[in-house]
């Protein structure tokens, strides 16, 4: 097959993304000197800020202060609500897409009569018009640097509508795929997950979208991964886990906060003041606001935790919820309980406060209408897509080398209805936008067949998500008579996301009998999964010489894979999440605890009778088409102080592969003894490098004593001395080790 070639900043993005890093850390890189008058300055402009706050608020009747507090969604008729803005009673909006009617949104707020602009939303996540591989594919790339630029790009397509929002990044730690909007976050790993939120918010930021770092806080721990079901967490595990993220993603500048669905350990988030004032803001110190998620604060009521909208207004409010997404409560509500004596103006006007902060801040009342960026070259954005998609492809298996394709493998049978399709499986873009073309992978992958080689085809199955049989022997007949048979079969084609949890993670009837079949031909099968979570692959797992997880890949996903196929690139995604081989295995996580008795193959140990308790590929398990060897691990010295000790760990690689290629280094810890029993992993580093054929490179990381503590019961961090192991190596599995000690006293800290 040919090569495609590919406009070279693209790689250099790709690749470089240490380089990058680095380049970016020493633009913006402050000394001493510079970090002062930084400071000054920051201390004037909070100033000048606080000032310009309280001029508009003094000026603001009850109405208008509760029309600013009031998030309302596109609605029908327009006129309606373009009246209602006029009046003050809407101060933000949401899913008002076409640029001609931002424009009038705005004018509307822009002749109320203080005329107060509009916060635009919209649930911008991984695409406005063309599609970027969907947010947990993202978190494959283990690229912080281009899933900023990825993110970038879709923020400047949607800004060009006048946008000035987004309802992102999804930071939910998720930690069980039965639980569909597993495909919107970062993936099961706090210290993955947050160097992603910081690179999502600053993608937005760039492009000047404001972001609403969401879902506040431990959504993805749903009971039975079940849709907006009920989370208890532990402070400890909501500390080490669940609002690392956050803290990312706010460390990052995000200007408001989502609050999540769920009870946390019975009392809703919407109506938690321990959460929403004590924790986020007077001990993490936003300053921004916090907005409910939709109908959040009427569905108190479904909680039972408000008997009527009037108390639930009253609860959400005094909680910290500032403001109402379509809930119509503040609106209906608000002025009634603040009359009544039950919601002091006081509350009120710190709520409006909050917003007025972030419109000033994010530059809405410096000019009198808005400006729109104007939209990036589609070509642009496509390279962005491609490379993100490229990155995101995770092999997790290829036995005898069979991929790439060799040239020497004549006939190529291609079987699955979305191999032929142009149905863009990640594509979630705003209604009523044209989404842009994809290239079929068929067709991807026709361009690039060799002389003399051919490529026949079969559906397998009857629709695209392979939910209905097709007609399974003539796909047989097809790869018996071809050298290699590749399947693409796919999961959640059309259920992925908010309201699509499940209890069977395995491929379905009708594919599962293609690929029997397809495999009792003999002829070498090549697995492609089209998928928005982990899947159960157990069934087919030895039916298949190579398994590639492809995700919902965007819109140039497709030509991702072909080129992968084709042997132009190599995988190089890695999982952001662990893949079981059974449902009954869930939760199951690679920092799992040892347990009394830790899993082994007496009875009596952590194991399931029926099945291995391993997962069936590990969390930051991926291969490459190049060969990764570890040869060495050191530290820079044995020992470290409790007490801002630091330390750096050299692991060196070498490439002993043909090709060159990405590889993901990652770097674990694991403290023997502790107070608390500690993970059996933790991943505390990680660094994509590009290595020739016979290339060695030595990659350093730097860990702080910090960076070793734990949470304890009331959330302040411990940091204990005790021996540590440090292990390196291209997934959770990593083998390559050496130890230190963190001496000294026990610090605790309270952050
Ligand atoms: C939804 C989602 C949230 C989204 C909001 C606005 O219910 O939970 O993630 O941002 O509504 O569309």
């Amino acid at each position: 097959m040919r090569a495609a070639s590919w406009p070279s900043f693209v790689t250099r993005l790709a690749g470089a993304a240490p380089a990058f890093m680095l380049a970016t850390a020493i633009l913006c890189g402050a000394t001493p000197a510079t970090n002062a008058r930084a400071d000054q300055r920051d201390a004037a402009s909070q100033q000048n800020l606080d000032s310009r706050v309280e001029d508009l608020l003094i000026r603001l009747t009850t109405a208008e202060k509760i029309g600013q507090l009031n998030l309302v969604s596109r609605g029908e008729p327009i006129d309606n609500q373009l009246a209602r803005v006029r009046s003050g009673e809407i101060g933000l909006m949401l899913n008002v897409v076409h640029p001609h009617e931002v424009k009038a949104f705005q004018e509307a707020a822009r002749t109320s009569r203080l005329g107060i602009p509009l916060l635009m939303g919209l649930d911008a996540i991984t695409v406005f018009r063309v599609a970027m591989p969907l947010p947990l594919a993202l978190a494959a790339t283990w690229n912080p640097p281009l899933i900023e630029a990825a993110t970038e790009a879709v923020a400047r397509e949607t800004a060009a509508n006048g946008i000035n929002w987004t309802f992102a990044p999804m930071v939910d730690l998720s930690r069980d795929p039965r639980w569909g909007r597993v495909s919107e976050g970062g993936g099961e790993d706090p210290y993955l997950a947050s160097a992603i939120a910081a690179a999502r918010v600053k993608g937005y930021r760039k492009a000047g979208l404001a972001t609403a770092v969401k879902h506040f806080v431990g959504y993805g721990a749903a009971e039975g991964g079940r849709e907006y079901n009920a989370v208890a967490l532990p402070v400890s595990e909501l500390f080490d886990r669940y609002l690392p993220p956050f803290r990312a993603a706010l460390d990052a500048g995000s200007e408001t906060v989502m609050a999540a669905f769920n009870t946390l350990n019975g009392i809703p988030i919407s109506a938690d003041r321990r959460l929403l004032t004590t924790l986020l803001r007077e001990r993490l110190g936003f300053r921004g606001f916090v907005t409910s998620d939709y109908n959040a604060i009427g569905e108190l009521i479904h909680h039972g935790v408000a008997g009527d909208l009037a108390e639930a207004t009253r609860k959400s409010l005094l909680a910290g919820i500032d403001v109402d997404l379509e809930g119509a409560a503040y609106e209906r509500h608000l002025a009634g309980e603040i009359a009544a004596g039950r919601v002091p103006m006081s509350v009120v006007d710190e709520a409006v406060r909050r917003v007025l902060r972030v419109k000033i801040g994010v530059g809405l009342l410096d000019r009198p209408q808005p400006e729109t960026p104007p939209p990036p070259p589609e070509a642009e954005v496509r390279a962005v897509a491609r490379e993100a998609s490229r990155q995101s492809l995770v092999l997790l298996k290829n036995t005898g080398d069979l991929l790439p394709i060799a040239a020497s493998v004549r006939r190529i049978a291609l079987i699955g209805a979305w191999a032929e399709g142009d149905y863009d499986l990640s594509w979630w873009g705003p209604a009523g936008l044209t989404r842009p073309e994809t290239l079929p992978l068929r067709a991807a992958l026709e361009q690039r067949l060799t002389p003399g080689q051919t490529l026949t085809f079969e559906k397998g199955y009857a629709d695209t998500c392979g939910t209905m049989p097709g007609d399974v022997a003539r796909a047989a007949a097809t790869a018996a008579d071809a050298d290699l048979a590749i399947v693409a079969v796919a999961l959640d084609c059309d259920l992925w996301g908010e309201a699509a949890s499940r209890t069977d993670l395995g491929l379905s009837a009708p594919q599962r009998q293609l690929v029997e079949a397809v495999a009792a031909t003999g002829r070498p099968v090549v697995l492609l999964v089209s998928t928005s979570r982990p899947v159960v692959l157990t069934a087919v797992e030895p039916l298949a010489a190579a398994i590639l997880v492809v995700w919902h890949g965007g819109t140039e996903g497709r030509t991702a894979i072909a080129e992968a196929l084709a042997g132009e690139i190599s995988p190089s995604g890695k999982l952001p999440m662990t893949f079981p081989r059974s449902v009954g295995q869930l939760p199951l996580s690679y920092d799992a605890l040892p347990t009394s008795r830790p899993t082994g193959a007496d009875r009596f140990t952590s194991r399931y009778v029926d099945l291995d308790a391993a997962p069936l590929y590990p969390f930051g398990h991926g291969l490459s088409y190049a060969a990764f060897d570890y040869e060495r691990i050191e530290t820079s010295t044995s020992f470290l102080p409790a007490q801002d000790g630091k330390i750096s760990v050299a692991v060196t690689l070498r490439n002993n592969g043909t090709r060159t290629a990405d590889e993901v280094v990652q770097l674990y810890i694991r403290q023997r003894v502790a107070s608390r029993s500690r993970p059996l992993r933790q991943l505390k580093g990680f660094e994509r490098v590009r290595l020739d054929p016979t290339e060695r490179r030595t990659v350093t990381f730097t860990l702080t004593s910090t960076d070793l503590g734990y949470h304890d019961d009331e959330g302040r961090l411990i940091v204990e001395p005790g021996s540590f192991e440090v292990f390196a190596g291209g997934s959770s599995a990593a083998t390559l080790s050496t130890r230190f000690d963190l001496v000294g006293e026990t610090v605790t800290m309270m952050r």
